[in-house]
């Protein structure tokens, strides 16, 4: 069979063509910032295999969120690095917590003009660089790890947070969470789950950001790679129990998950272009083996693609501007 006639090319002629039929967009509002702040720094510190990302200083985080603003970015992501960690990671619900400290800074500095959200979980904050307490074996204690979750919610919640993310893969993390803020009379606090989180090698350089003290993995709470119907099920437990925003993470490797995911819920779908992915793009572009720029728009645009509509990723600013600009 021919069709002589049929010419797709005719469409893709010339830049004002493809701008006229493209059909995935990403807006600068539906891009999030993730940030680290530092305990104890004068001067920011850049993070060797994340260039272009430093751990702040109170200031300079400031500073960054303020610049993150005025790029468009949706929202920023908050990540605090203490100088001291213990057992059951106590800087976390500490009120002069690095963490709890930053955000009310930055809430303080940007008010409500983006959404300003916490990574909630211990692994920062523990001695034994797991995202929950430990029982007398050295394995992960669900329900004990709940309670300080409920705890730290609360912390973060008086800090000023507007959007709080479980990321520690606990069951009935988010139940939890959602009561926990009811009951404080905070349910003006949203939930965005990292539901379907993978024990992936792409979180290398984020563990670096944060200085992790971890030894081992995260493999008998983080989900398996090979597994989406059971993403599936992580996230309809997460939809049940009071999410706001649920998130699959890594983004690229796994963009299948990401569009079941779409399709099984009604409420909005994030992604999180973690570290590694990062990474990988700068390594290549800095050793001259792929275009930078266009790895970055190629990148965030099939996230955004695959069923993303809000996606943290580390070129926030940047790709703010990039797509502000199209
Ligand atoms: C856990 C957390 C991790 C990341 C975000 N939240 C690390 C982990 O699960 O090991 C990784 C993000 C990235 O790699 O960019 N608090």
């Amino acid at each position: 069979m021919s069709y002589p006639d049929v010419r797709t090319r005719r469409l893709r002629r010339t830049a004002a063509f493809r701008r006229l039929v493209e059909e995935t967009r990403v807006a600068p509002a539906e891009l999030v910032l993730p940030m680290f702040v530092r305990e104890g720094l004068t001067d920011p510190r850049p993070v060797a295999s994340l260039p272009g990302v430093v751990q702040h200083t109170r200031e300079s985080l400031r500073k960054a969120a303020a610049e993150a603003v005025s790029a468009g970015v949706g929202g920023v992501m908050l990540f605090g690095v203490p100088s001291r960690r213990d057992e059951t990671g106590s800087a976390s619900t500490d009120p002069d917590g690095v963490l709890n400290v930053a955000i009310r800074d930055v809430v303080s500095e940007v008010g409500d003009a983006t959404v300003v959200m916490s990574d909630l979980c211990l692994d920062e904050f523990t001695s034994h660089g797991h995202c929950g307490v430990l029982t007398a074996d050295g394995s992960v204690d669900n329900d004990a790890t709940l309670a300080r979750y409920a705890e730290v919610a609360l912390a973060q919640a008086a800090a000023g947070v507007h959007v709080v993310g479980p990321s520690g893969m606990m069951d009935g993390q988010v139940g939890v969470v959602r009561r926990a803020l009811d009951a404080a009379g905070r349910a003006d606090v949203a939930i965005l789950a990292y539901a379907a989180k993978y024990a992936s090698s792409f979180y290398g350089p984020f563990r670096e950001a944060v200085e992790s003290s971890l030894v081992g993995d995260r493999k008998a709470y983080q989900q398996d790679p090979p597994n989406v119907r059971e993403a599936l099920r992580e996230v309809a437990l997460d939809v049940a129990e009071g999410a706001d925003i649920v998130m699959v993470k890594p983004a690229l490797p796994y963009l299948d998950v990401l569009r079941a995911v779409r399709s099984a819920v009604d409420i909005p779908v994030a992604a999180y272009q973690v570290s590694g992915e990062y990474a990988m793009v700068e390594a290549a572009a800095a050793n001259g083996w792929i275009d930078r720029e266009r790895a970055m728009v190629e990148t965030l645009t099939a996230i955004r693609r695959a069923g993303a509509q809000i996606i943290l990723t580390y070129w926030a600013v940047e790709a703010a501007r990039l797509f502000g600009n199209r």
